[in-house]
């Protein structure tokens, strides 16, 4: 047995915090390529939820230690690491293994902290902002006077996907949200206008934008896709990117309605670009951090003190009673 440390983990599959404990586990660490952070703040995410309930790719083993993005400093490097060194602050996407004392990330998955970003928000930015930014940039392709709607508008993606669309050139922005008391939130996030998932939500939409969207950015697995191409303008493009509610995803439209709608349908994993092309996830990490520290985006989270409050955040996150977004002081 190697050297202990306090984690977060998940014993099994569980729809509560029944299964979940701060206990010892061993220290990890880094291997080629990697680094070993000694984490300060760690972000709590909705792919918390879906690794702890059980959701099929999201814990590979039990128990399991969560948590997909850190800030911290450079404890120790793998081999061939040159960048970044140790005692260097960093934030960085970990994927697993966050809510911890020390987490391993890939080097190529690290950026520095520059002089002056709190490191409370530094720790939520390789999530929700990175996945936003790289949704707009990258997937979507955002440009000068789209449409861009939004589903789960007023969560930590939606709530990033506002203004880094708008920065991007997004001239109307559609938010769509499923409870009415997320709509003051999402309004708050810079949407035009915010709608309720469920019946109605069409003509709802097409009201706002009666174009039809050019972009329609959706995080509910394939309960909407309907609605999606719906108020979709012809060419315009969907992307799928979660699924909140864990359902059973359907298969996509035939070709032969691909054609006849003109409909564009992608899909979007911040875990896998990360280990196809950790650069491009690097570049969108550094972007938002720059957004950040010029103040063209702002992102405030709760932060919450210890890794035993954390179980109690994301059991919020999974009864939708959560507000903004939290993060762990560890140390
Ligand atoms: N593909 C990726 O790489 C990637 C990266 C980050 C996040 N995501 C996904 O994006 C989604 C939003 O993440 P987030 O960080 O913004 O999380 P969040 O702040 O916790 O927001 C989650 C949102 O999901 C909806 N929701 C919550 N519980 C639900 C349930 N049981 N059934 C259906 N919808 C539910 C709610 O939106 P409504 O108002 O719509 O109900 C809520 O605002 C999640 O599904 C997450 O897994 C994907």
């Amino acid at each position: 047995m190697g050297t202990l440390m306090q984690a977060l983990v998940f014993d099994g599959p569980a729809r509560d915090t029944a299964a979940t404990r701060v206990a010892a586990v061993e220290r990890p660490a880094p291997g080629p390529g990697q680094v070993a952070i000694a984490v300060e703040y760690a972000g709590i995410n909705f792919k918390d939820v879906m690794a702890r309930r059980g959701d099929g790719g999201y814990a590979q083993s039990w128990p399991f230690v969560p948590g997909l993005e850190v800030a911290g400093h450079v404890l120790a490097v793998g081999p061939g690491v040159d960048t970044p060194e140790p005692g260097q602050r960093v934030a960085a996407l970990t994927n697993t293994g966050g809510l911890a004392e020390v987490a391993v990330a890939d080097a190529a998955l690290t950026t520095p902290l520059p002089a002056g970003l709190d490191p409370a928000v530094a720790a939520v930015v390789p999530g929700a902002p990175t996945t936003a930014d790289l949704l707009v940039h990258d997937v979507a392709r955002v440009r000068d006077g789209d449409v861009v709607a939004v589903h789960s508008a007023s969560g930590a993606v939606g709530a990033a996907l506002a203004p880094l669309a708008r920065l991007a050139g997004a001239a109307t922005l559609v938010g769509i949200v499923g409870a009415p008391s997320r709509v003051p939130l999402a309004r708050d996030a810079g949407y035009d206008s915010v709608h309720l998932r469920g019946p109605g939500l069409v003509e709802s939409v097409r009201e706002a934008a009666p174009g039809g969207a050019d972009v329609v950015l959706d995080p509910q697995g394939t309960t909407a896709l309907e609605d999606d191409l719906a108020v979709l303008r012809p060419t315009g493009q969907i992307v799928l990117f979660g699924n909140a509610g864990g359902c059973t995803l359907d298969p996509l439209p035939t070709t032969g309605r691909l054609y006849a709608t003109n409909a564009r349908i992608g899909g979007f994993s911040l875990e896998s670009l990360s280990r196809a092309d950790p650069a491009r996830v690097r570049r969108a990490l550094t972007r938002v951090v720059e957004h950040l520290a010029a103040s063209r985006l702002s992102v405030q989270p709760t932060v919450l003190d210890g890794l035993a409050a954390a179980p109690a955040a994301q059991e919020r996150l999974a009864t939708g009673t959560g507000s903004g977004k939290y993060v762990v002081r560890v140390r």
